[in-house]
This record gives structure tokens, C-alpha cells and sequence, in this order.
């Protein structure tokens, strides 16, 4: 089966049996890039099922060039705005973890209102994943680090907690790119309370 999801319609949510032909839940890479990330931890992972969410096209052409290449049956791909996707395509308490690692951090003050995590979009994210279901962020920039991790706590619906297996999580393309650069990264791991 090839790697990208093609939705038929945009205007309605999808089981994990439609986008993967099988399963009871999946992981979602928001904003997954060339899916250097995705199509390594879907190889560390065969038994669980990934789906890569990314809004440029030239990159999600690259994630299932590469996915089809490797033959991977636990990855798809889908164009979309990660946001519009877990608010309306997603069926609630479907995604197991929301990896959410190096996203564009709109560092300018006129332009946070553009960040994905909001005070007002947890809600969304909290709907989409199972009960005790993971959201991983990583980043970085500091600041954006500083006003995810403020905005899940302002919410109470998350609890922070260590990320005991971090060692073993696939690097990703554009933080290969950081830490050439010298740049610390930080990781967050939220568990979604019931
Ligand atoms: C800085 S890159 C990081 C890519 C990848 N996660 C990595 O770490 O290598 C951010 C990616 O998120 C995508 N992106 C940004 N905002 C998005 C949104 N609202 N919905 C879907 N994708 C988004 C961008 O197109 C870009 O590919």
C-alpha cells in the first residue's frame, strides 16, 4: 500500500482502519518536514503505526517517495494544516502520541498568535489523544519551549512527566541541523489525563 493518505473529503474524520487498513490507534508527526523522524521510528517500531501530517507539499512528496522506496506498511502521509486535521479529521481519542518536535517556534511577538499551541488549541489536542495518550515536544528555541509547557500546565487537562526512553527517540532532520549549530534542545512529555 503506498504511503500517502489521500482523503477523499476533507470535511470528515477518519478511523485508523481507513487510513491504515488496520489498527486501534496511530502516532501522529505534526508537522513531520522530509520525515526523517517519521520513517525512522516507524522502522523502530514496526508494530505501531505512524502517520505524518505536513501542510508543504514538496516535503510530503519526499516522506512517501522515501516510504514507498523502504516498502514500510506502518507509515502514510497526509497534506494537511495539523491543527485543522486534529480538530476535524482525527475521530476523538484515536492518536496514541502527538509528536510535535521542532516546530516553526514564530519567535516575533506579532507573530505568535500564528503558534500552533495556544492556550485555546490544548483543548483540541487533549480531544484527539486516548486517555493517558502522549504529546512529546521537542524544540530549540527556548521561549516557544517556555510558552508550550505553560500553556498545557494553564490547561490541567496534561501532566508533565519524565521522558525515561528519550535516549532511544530517532533525531530529527532539523535538529541534526541545530546541534551542528551548537544549540541546546528541549523535551517535554505531557501524558493526557482522562
Ligand atoms: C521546522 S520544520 C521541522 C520538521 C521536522 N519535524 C523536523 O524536526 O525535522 C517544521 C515543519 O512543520 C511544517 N508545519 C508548520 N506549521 C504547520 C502546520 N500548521 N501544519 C502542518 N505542518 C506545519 C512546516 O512546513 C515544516 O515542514
Amino acid at each position: 500500500m503506498a504511503t500517502a493518505f489521500i482523503p477523499p473529503d476533507y470535511f470528515r474524520r477518519y478511523s485508523v482502519t481507513e487510513i491504515f487498513g488496520n489498527g486501534q490507534e496511530y502516532e501522529v508527526d505534526l508537522g513531520c518536514g522530509d520525515g526523517g523522524f517519521l520513517l525512522a521510528v516507524a522502522q523502530q517500531h514496526p508494530d505501531r503505526l505512524y502517520l505524518g501530517v505536513e501542510r508543504l507539499l514538496g516535503r510530503l512528496r519526499k516522506v512517501c517517495s522515501r516510504g514507498d522506496r523502504l516498502g514500510l506498511q506502518n507509515v502514510r502521509a497526509l497534506r494537511a494544516e495539523g491543527l485543522y486535521f486534529l480538530e476535524w479529521m482525527v475521530e476523538p481519542g484515536s492518536i496514541r502520541r502527538l509528536h510535535y518536535l521542532f516546530p516553526d517556534p514564530w519567535p516575533k511577538e506579532k507573530h505568535h498568535k500564528k503558534r500552533l499551541v495556544q492556550e485555546e488549541t490544548v483543548p483540541t489536542l487533549h480531544r484527539a489523544l486516548a486517555p493517558g495518550g502522549e504529546l512529546l515536544f521537542r524544540t530549540d528555541h527556548e521561549e516557544y519551549y517556555e510558552w508550550v509547557c505553560a500553556c498545557v500546565k494553564s490547561s490541567a487537562l496534561f501532566e508533565q512527566t519524565e521522558w525515561p526512553d528519550l535516549e532511544d527517540y530517532p533525531d530529527t532532520d532539523f535538529q541534526r541541523q541545530w546541534e551542528s549549530q551548537g544549540r541546546s534542545i528541549h523535551s517535554a512529555r505531557f501524558i493526557s489525563k482522562a
